[in-house]
């Protein structure tokens, strides 16, 4: 029994030194201590003084007009009757909206670069989103995080929920995610997602994750409930509805 605890810990504390030298930061200092000390280069640290996670308008502008040219936007724009575009944030001027996650820290340059861009199917069943992910989102080195990509899908599945669950309420009860290719960072993503099936208060949402050329590098199910308690989540729906109208459309 120990032999196997000293076993594994030697075969940890290798693995953990293995990494470390991979990675650069680990250094061994003192008389047979180690400590691991994580260091930045001084590239890094450069680059990092300057660096301001706020666009100017005019990237803003030009990241903004690449999501809209891309095959899946003029494919929506192309059918005004059939797809409207809605705006991404939603209770903008809100106190709420200021703590939200996803306006206050994952909206900035490099991250979720900019508002992505919603088309809203008039079935009210099906969303496209377009957005562009930054190179400051990597789990593995240039490859977008698996949980920003699950933050990503729990965002979007949540759309059709809203559009079709009793009183607007939704919550997410589940999300399963396959992850299929490598997510690189610094690029167009085009995420669909549409409702697969509804029953009461129970609504199981589907959604793909491509890259601007159509291809699959995800997919995800999420289950949604509107919750009984009325008093807690009061009725949503006429604010679903407004926000809907925030953009005029043919339906
Ligand atoms: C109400 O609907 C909006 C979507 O338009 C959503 O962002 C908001 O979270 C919903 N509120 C609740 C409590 O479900």
């Amino acid at each position: 029994m120990l032999a196997t605890w000293a076993g594994c810990c030697i075969a940890f504390g290798i693995s953990v030194g293995l990494f470390g030298v991979d990675q650069g930061w680990i250094n061994f200092v003192g008389s047979g201590k180690s400590k691991a000390v994580k260091t930045r280069s001084e590239e890094k640290v450069a680059e990092d003084k300057d660096y301001d996670d706020v666009h100017t308008e005019e990237e803003y502008a030009t990241i903004t007009s690449r999501l809209l040219s891309t095959n899946a936007a003029s494919k929506c724009l192309g059918a005004p009757d059939e797809w409207k575009r809605v705006p991404y944030f939603w209770n903008k001027d809100s106190e709420a909206f200021k703590d939200a996650f996803i306006p206050s820290s994952l909206h900035a340059r490099d991250k979720l670069s900019v508002e992505p861009v919603v088309f809203l199917n008039r079935d009210r069943k099906q969303f496209v989103f377009i957005m562009h992910i930054g190179k400051r989102l990597c789990g593995h080195d240039g490859i977008v995080h698996g949980g920003v990509q699950a933050t990503l899908f729990d965002e979007i599945t949540a759309r059709p929920a809203f559009w079709n669950l009793p009183r607007s309420v939704a919550l997410t009860a589940s999300l399963k995610i396959n992850y299929r290719r490598p997510v690189v960072v610094d690029q167009i993503l085009v995420l669909k997602t549409q409702l697969a099936s509804i029953e009461g208060r129970k609504a199981t949402i589907t959604a793909q994750l491509e890259d601007a050329s159509g291809n699959l590098l995800s997919d995800a199910e999420a289950l949604y409930i509107s919750p009984s308690n009325e008093k807690l989540f009061p009725d949503n729906s006429s604010k679903v509805k407004a926000f809907e109208n925030t953009y005029p459309g043919n339906f």
